[in-house]
């Protein structure tokens, strides 16, 4: 599959789950004072996860292009370093504003993962939120569940508050999240460690692609977490790094995405 293909096999397949296709926001955001660039594709649908706006559709889906260079969210330091952070990235996500949550956003990801793309099963992994004392934010019991039918146990990690409960900003819509990785090392690497073993270890071929958010607060100011109105779905699959494991490529940049520019930038500079 073309990476051209593999967007549209995205987003065709949330159309027919009922979502609404929209156009990716200007890389610059506006009217937003908390933040410079784009970072994640929820960030034009704020207002409604706030309940500052009705939205216009309770479902919608897209690829965002995002800039990860500076605040909360900055891969700045990795780019050009590993094999899977850029500066400027896509971001394929499907939202729902106070409709589904936990049960479908999980089912639905499975199955396109899993049926779409066809990504062997038992090199996928899932993490799931612990909890957190603190912050008085219990351990994610219905993501497990629902994680529990689909996928064996020990394909399923617990992850803490800096891995698994997501925020915009240092203020703004977050909530708890459940990321899928993938390990994508060779059958001899995967007999001498387990890749549940690697997972959020920074490991170049065990990687997350994709990240579903459940949007429960807004966090404030003074840092307290104020519980929303309704409950809300957001998701967040890296693009190229999608692309990079259904070519099975060793890296982003060997994925037809990349290979064109950097082919012509050899040729122009007679440079390899
Ligand atoms: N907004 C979530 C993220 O960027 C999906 O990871």
């Amino acid at each position: 599959m073309t990476s051209a293909e593999i967007r549209q096999q995205f987003l065709d397949f949330f159309k027919s789950k009922g979502h609404t296709v929209v156009p990716s926001a200007p890389i610059v955001v506006k009217n937003d004072p908390t933040l410079l660039f784009t970072n994640a594709g929820m960030n034009q649908f704020k207002d409604y996860f706030l309940g500052n706006k009705p939205a216009p559709y309770n479902r919608a889906a897209d690829t965002q292009k995002c800039l990860r260079v500076s605040g909360k969210h900055n891969d700045l330091e990795e780019v050009g370093v590993d094999t899977y952070h850029h500066t400027m990235f896509e971001m394929l996500g499907n939202w729902s504003f106070g409709d589904y949550f936990k049960k479908d956003a999980i089912a639905w990801s499975w199955e396109l993962l899993t049926e779409v793309y066809k990504l062997d099963k038992s090199r996928l992994y899932v993490t799931v939120f612990e909890g957190d004392e603190k912050e008085g934010i219990p351990a994610s019991k219905i993501a497990l569940a629902e994680w529990k039918k689909i996928i064996p146990e020990n394909q399923i990690v617990f992850g803490n508050k800096k891995d698994n409960f997501w925020e915009m900003g240092d203020t703004g819509p977050c909530g708890p999240c459940t990321e899928i990785h993938v390990d994508c090392r060779s059958e001899e690497e995967v007999a001498k460690i387990p890749g549940r073993d690697l997972v959020n270890k920074d490991h170049p071929q065990v990687i997350e692609i994709w990240n579903n958010v459940f949007i429960q607060y807004n966090r404030k100011k003074d840092g307290s977490l104020e519980p929303l109105p309704a409950t809300h779905v957001d998701t967040g699959m890296g693009f190229e790094r999608l692309v990079r494991v259904i070519q099975q490529k060793q890296s982003n940049y060997d994925t037809d995405i990349f290979t064109g520019t950097i082919a012509a930038t050899e040729k122009i500079t007679n440079k390899k």
